[in-house]
């Protein structure tokens, strides 16, 4: 379990079958041990459920969290690998922890997680002072490896993958907010030629039905009012001839769970069942972010996204078929190696041929191990810089638009949390939009309300009719 020999980068990925409990982990509270923990998560939404589990394990191991990163005695850096930046993120936070102790005469623990943590293993021992390095499928071990780290004065790792599931190993779900995230798949089998994440997370694997629908209901119980499941492709979940809309159709009946979301999905793992599901069952949201990342034929080839530019724009036609209202959300790549000027303004009109909602666009960074990586024929950064600007305006105007389309819209706002002003309360929309109101209403409230105004991120909305938690 405890693997402390030299670390393959890219360890070879494993399905789990189920969700087997393992030992409780062994206690961190004796002397020289943290008492308190800081979590700090980058990256997706995955690493936020998985950062949140960690916290979970810790408090049930005895520590107490803290807020402040350098009060703390074990800072875990829950780290994303997915581009070059924030990679190099990881090893500047570290530095800047140890100073910031060192000035305080203080020697905290540091522990990498994540992403970061799986692709580079003992890498990170030789290049900064880490007590924990422990990968996406091993931190159900994180508190025997503090524990070994404090013990021997020595950097513990695992970033082993094994066949057994950590979800069997973690804590139950006591509290959380009026939205939760809910893991139901990790992994990814598509090898898309310029991402990590199929050598960081491993291969593609879906949580066992009944599992899920246990954590779903713990979370509603622990006050959960929306769930979102999450998954690198969550679409591919399917288990005995189910597939994510049976999943959804299956959560829709647990009371007092209000919404349903799911994210990110792959174009060809949205399912007919799934696409139904989006035309009946009302607590599954009318959103979608369906990653597309080029509208060039050529580059998707390049990129093996195994879709192509009409699929995807038919696949959209269908979704919409059933879901009129349907958001939809986006990622997308630009200066991809080798991408010409027409090859991106196919981009920019695919942008236009779907009109999303809203969606994210980052640079291509080459990631170390994948193909693209040694493609050649780089796009120089000026050119890239100059790419990203263009496609972003065509993605704030179409935000923009979708944002004053809703104007006059009756709908009902999930209440998250407290705005800035007196009486202000902040909360979502079903199209996922922030939405600003002056409501007498308590986190967790949905609340009926009328879309008044609009701005490029926010809508502001006023109350109609209140409806108790
Ligand atoms: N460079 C730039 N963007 C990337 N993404 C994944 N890998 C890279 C990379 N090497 C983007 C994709 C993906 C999102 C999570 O991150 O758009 O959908
Ligand atoms: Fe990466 Fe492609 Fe898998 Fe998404 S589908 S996680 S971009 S390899």
């Amino acid at each position: 379990m405890l693997a402390m020999g030299p670390q393959t980068r890219y360890a070879a990925a494993m399905q789990f079958p189920g969700e087997t409990p393992v030992p409780t982990p062994a206690d961190t509270t004796g002397a020289g041990a943290p008492r308190t923990f800081h979590v700090k998560s980058f990256g997706c939404q995955m690493n936020v459920y998985d950062g949140e589990r960690m916290a979970e394990l810790m408090a049930a191991d005895g520590l107490a969290p803290t807020d402040d990163a350098h009060a703390a005695d074990l800072v875990v850096l829950n780290t994303c690998h997915i581009r070059e930046k924030a990679t190099e993120k990881v090893y500047s936070d570290i530095g800047r922890l140890r100073k910031v102790a060192g000035e305080q005469g203080r020697v905290p623990m540091i522990a990498v997680a994540g992403c970061v943590a799986q692709a580079e293993g003992e890498e990170i021992v030789r290049r900064a002072k880490v007590d924990v390095v422990v990968g996406p499928q091993a931190y159900h071990n994180l508190p025997a490896l503090v524990a070994k780290a404090a013990a021997d004065g020595a950097a513990a790792l695992d970033t082993d993958m094994p066949a057994l599931s950590k979800f069997g190993a973690l804590p139950a779900r006591r509290r959380v907010g009026p939205t939760a995230f809910l893991t139901v798949q990790e992994g990814c089998d598509k090898f898309c030629t310029y991402c990590v994440v199929p050598y960081t997370r491993g291969a593609e694997i879906s949580r066992p039905f009944a599992a899920i629908v246990d954590e779903a209901k713990a979370l509603v119980d622990a006050g959960a009012r929306e769930i979102t499941l999450l998954g690198q492709n969550v679409n591919a979940w399917a288990q005995d001839g189910q597939d994510l809309g049976g999943l959804i159709r299956t959560l829709d009946r647990i009371p007092n769970l209000a919404r349903i979301r799911y994210t990110t999905s792959h174009p060809n793992d949205m399912t007919q069942g799934l696409i139904d599901a989006h035309r009946d069952v009302e607590s599954l949201m009318p959103f979608l972010h369906l990653p597309v990342q080029a509208g060039n034929d050529r580059v998707l080839k390049a990129m093996n996204r195994s879709h192509d530019r009409d699929s995807y724009l038919r696949l959209i036609d269908r979704i919409r078929a059933a879901r009129p209202d349907i958001a939809l959300s986006g990622d997308f790549i630009v200066g991809f190696p080798g991408e010409s000027e027409s090859e991106f303004e196919d981009t920019l009109s695919l942008i236009d041929a779907v009109g999303y909602a809203q969606a994210f666009s980052f640079k291509y960074s080459p990631r170390p191990g994948t193909p693209a990586a040694t493609m050649g024929d780089d796009i120089a950064a000026e050119v890239m810089d100059e790419r990203l600007q263009r496609l972003q305006a065509r993605i704030n105007r179409d935000q923009h638009g979708f944002n004053a389309a809703s104007v006059g819209r009756v709908c009902q706002v999930l209440v998250e949390r407290r705005g800035k002003l007196p009486g202000q309360m902040l909360g979502k929309s079903p199209w996922l939009q922030s939405v600003h109101l002056m409501a007498d209403a308590a986190i967790g409230d949905l609340v009926d309300v009328e879309l008044v105004a609009a701005g490029p991120n926010s809508l502001s909305g006023s109350v109609r009719l209140r409806q108790a938690a």
